[in-house]
This record gives structure tokens, C-alpha cells and sequence, in this order.
């Protein structure tokens, strides 16, 4: 009999209705891992599904053990046959059959989000997009479960309207390097109105922006992990363009805290969430140098064709309705997170292995270089 491996099927025999049971796609991603933890806290019973292809599983290593936490390692652009992949088998009777199990919610997070990673693989950027979405919008109509779906500030590209409301139907560029992300996501929007209007599955749309935090990989590409790990390094900050393009840069639990109270709404949206503070990347990267205190300096390289040059959302909406507003200012979440990406920096020293023919312990000609990078990695207080 199949069974699917590390996957404790008795967790789903006693599901109690004060215990809402959600899936979240991409759940070992830097978005979901920090979601995971905050459904759990509020009592969810949590399955995550993800492959890892971005997402990490020391993301979500502390919840293993957790006894409402359930890891699968499943392909989200493939049919989800959540009963199968738990472990029910028809005819089987618990105190919770496969026939009654219930979904209460779906978050869908799976998708690489930064251009690193999707410029990497563009296909299954879009079929996680088509696909993915498709896939997890059937799972959601079968359960009646309501379905969260995580878009991005990108489906308005390169805007021509300053701040962006929920109203503006956006400047995307359908054949550039980042379309694939940004259809994909409008694609995805697409969709979940189609299943709402079409099939009546309850919707909630975020548009989320830039977020930034703990658990977001130092080597993932984007310009805020990108600044402070060159400002640690003491190596110069690399600002595209002349650096005037903006951003907005939200805290972490800023953001997960926005995503719940949509759960719980009424309103489809979309939403925007995201931080207002609009912030010109040669100024972050400024401040970054200043809050780690690294002598680092700036060096400019040419912008990437359809790099977005304003980027700040009108959150009025979610203001309103979610009576929601993000409380973490950009200066105090920089200086958060410094400790989370000093530690990912030691980490990556300690675990990088010898060179062939090197000694294990620390190399005489890499002691100098090591010693150096102390200063850069030192606690501050
Ligand atoms: N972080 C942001 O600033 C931001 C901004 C806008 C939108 N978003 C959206 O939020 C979501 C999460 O973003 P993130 O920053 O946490 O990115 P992330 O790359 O850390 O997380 C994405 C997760 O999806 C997983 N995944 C990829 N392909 C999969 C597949 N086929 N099946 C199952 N899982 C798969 C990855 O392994 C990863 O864990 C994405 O949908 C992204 O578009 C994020």
C-alpha cells in the first residue's frame, strides 16, 4: 500500500473544528515559512507544500516536530491530490474519513520571487502561474476552502502613475525578462477571478511589495539582502542605474500581518500591501552603509532592461477595510535583520568546505582574509 514517507496520516484522523486546517504552497519560502509560523500560533493545523526549489527547509526546520504541522514535498504545478499525498485511503474509516477531510484554507505562495530566481526558470515561473494556480484553485473549489492568492506590486510593471492603487491596470512590458514573473502573476489573477465568478470559490487577492526580513536567502539577487550583504562584507554596494529608481520596502511581519487579516475578510480585494515609505535605492543603499557602520562604498552598473523606476503603494484601501498599516519604519527593520544576515554570512564560512589538497581548519593564507572580514561580521550592540 502506498504511503507517502514522513507524512504521520494520524495527525489528520482527529481534526478538530476550532483547529482551521490550511495549505500553504511555497511554505518553505521566505513569505511562507514566516506565514506558517504565524497560522500555527493562531491555532491552524498547517500543511506546507513545496518543492524547495527556492525555499529551504532550515526555513522551516523548527516546525517539524510541531504536532499541527505537516511538511509535503510536492510539486505545485502538478494535480494536488491533497488526500492521496496524506496518506488517506478510500474505504478507510477514522474518527476523520478522507471523505469529510476539510480544507478551511489555501494561501498560494509558490512561485520564485526574485528576478534571480525566476530569470533562472522562466517555464516554471509560468507554469507555477498557469499551472500552479489552476491546481491549487481546484483543490480550494473541491473543499470550499478559501483561497488567498500572493500577487505582486509587478502586475502594474513599470507604472505611470505614482503612488500605484489597486484601480491602475499597469505598464507591462509581455515579451521583457521580467514577463515571465509578471504575467504569470497576472495570469494568476486572471484566474481566481474566473473560479470566483465562474465557480463561486472565495478569493482573496494581495498584491504584495517589496518585503524584506529574516529567512530571505543573502544570495537571492535583490537589492536589499544584495546592500547588506556587501555592506558586511565591506565590499562595494552595486546600485543599477543612477540609483534615483524608487522602492518600498515593508518588514516581514508586517506583511504576514497584513496577509491574515485579508484571510479573514470579506473582500476579495486585490490589496495592496506593502509599506508607503517610498525610498530611492541609492539612498537605501546609504543608509544600509550607515546602519551596519561598513566603510563599503557604492559602485554603479548599467540598469536591467525593464527595471521598474517607481515603485510605492496607495494602501488606502487596506487601511480601510483591514484597518491595516505597517508599524516597522525602514531604519529600524534594517537594523533587525543585520544580526540574521552577519549569522548567514558565518554560517556560509563555516560550512563552505576546504579547497582540494586544503587542510579542514583554517587555511594560513585565508587566516588574513578571514581576520579581515571579522571586523566586518562583529556583533554590534
Ligand atoms: N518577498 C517579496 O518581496 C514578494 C513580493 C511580491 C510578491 N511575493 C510573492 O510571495 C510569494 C513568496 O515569495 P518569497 O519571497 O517568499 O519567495 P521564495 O522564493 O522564498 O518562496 C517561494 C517558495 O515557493 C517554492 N516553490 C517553487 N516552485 C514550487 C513548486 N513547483 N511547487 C511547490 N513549491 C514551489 C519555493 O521552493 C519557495 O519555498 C511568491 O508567490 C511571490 O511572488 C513576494
Amino acid at each position: 500500500m502506498w504511503k507517502p514517507q514522513g507524512v504521520d496520516t494520524a495527525k489528520f484522523s482527529n481534526h478538530q473544528p476550532d483547529h482551521p486546517r490550511t495549505l500553504v504552497t511555497g511554505g518553505a519560502g521566505f513569505l511562507g515559512s514566516h506565514l506558517c509560523d504565524r497560522l500555527l500560533a493562531e491555532g491552524h493545523e498547517v500543511i506546507c507544500m513545496d518543492t524547495l526549489l527556492t525555499g529551504r527547509r532550515a526555513n522551516i526546520q523548527h516546525l517539524l516536530g510541531h504536532p499541527r504541522f505537516t511538511f509535503l514535498n510536492h510539486d505545485a504545478t502538478t494535480p494536488i491530490n491533497l488526500r492521496r499525498l496524506l496518506g488517506f485511503r478510500v474505504g478507510v474509516t477514522s474518527r476523520e474519513s478522507s471523505e469529510s477531510f476539510r480544507l478551511d484554507y489555501l494561501l498560494h505562495l509558490a512561485s520564485p520571487a526574485s528576478p534571480k530566481d525566476y530569470q533562472r526558470h522562466p517555464i516554471h515561473t509560468l507554469k507555477l502561474g498557469a499551472l500552479g494556480t489552476h491546481h491549487a484553485l481546484g483543490l480550494a473549489k473541491a473543499h470550499g476552502s478559501v483561497f488567498l492568492l500572493a500577487s505582486t506590486s509587478e502586475v502594474y510593471g513599470d507604472p505611470a502613475v505614482n503612488p500605484q492603487q489597486e484601480s491602475y491596470w499597469g505598464n507591462v512590458n509581455p515579451i521583457g525578462v521580467r514577463s515571465v514573473y509578471d504575467e504569470a502573476k497576472r495570469f494568476a489573477e486572471a484566474l481566481a477571478m474566473a473560479y470566483h465568478r465562474e465557480h463561486g470559490v472565495e478569493i482573496r487577492i494581495a498584491r504584495i511589495f517589496n518585503t524584506y526580513g529574516e529567512r530571505m536567502r543573502a544570495d537571492d539577487g535583490r537589492a536589499f539582502p544584495n546592500f547588506v550583504v556587501q555592506a558586511l562584507q565591506g565590499r562595494p554596494l552595486t546600485v543599477y542605474g543612477d540609483g534615483s529608481q524608487t522602492r518600498s520596502f515593508c518588514y516581514v511581519s508586517d506583511l504576514v500581518d497584513g496577509l491574515c487579516r485579508l484571510l479573514q475578510s470579506q473582500d476579495i480585494g486585490p490589496f495592496n500591501l506593502g509599506n508607503p515609505e517610498e525610498i530611492p535605492l541609492l539612498k537605501l543603499a546609504q543608509v544600509i552603509l550607515e546602519v551596519t557602520g561598513s566603510p563599503s562604498g557604492i559602485v554603479f552598473k548599467p540598469l536591467p532592461s525593464d527595471d521598474p523606476g517607481r515603485r510605492r503603494p496607495d494602501i488606502s484601501k487596506a487601511e480601510t477595510t483591514l484597518r491595516w498599516h505597517p508599524k516597522v519604519h525602514l531604519r529600524e527593520g534594517i537594523e533587525r535583520v543585520i544580526p540574521y544576515f552577519r549569522s548567514q554570512l558565518i554560517n556560509a564560512r563555516v560550512d563552505s568546505p576546504p579547497k582540494t589538497g586544503e587542510s579542514p581548519g583554517i587555511r594560513p593564507r585565508r587566516r588574513n582574509l578571514l581576520s579581515k572580514l571579522e571586523w566586518f561580521l562583529r556583533p554590534t550592540s
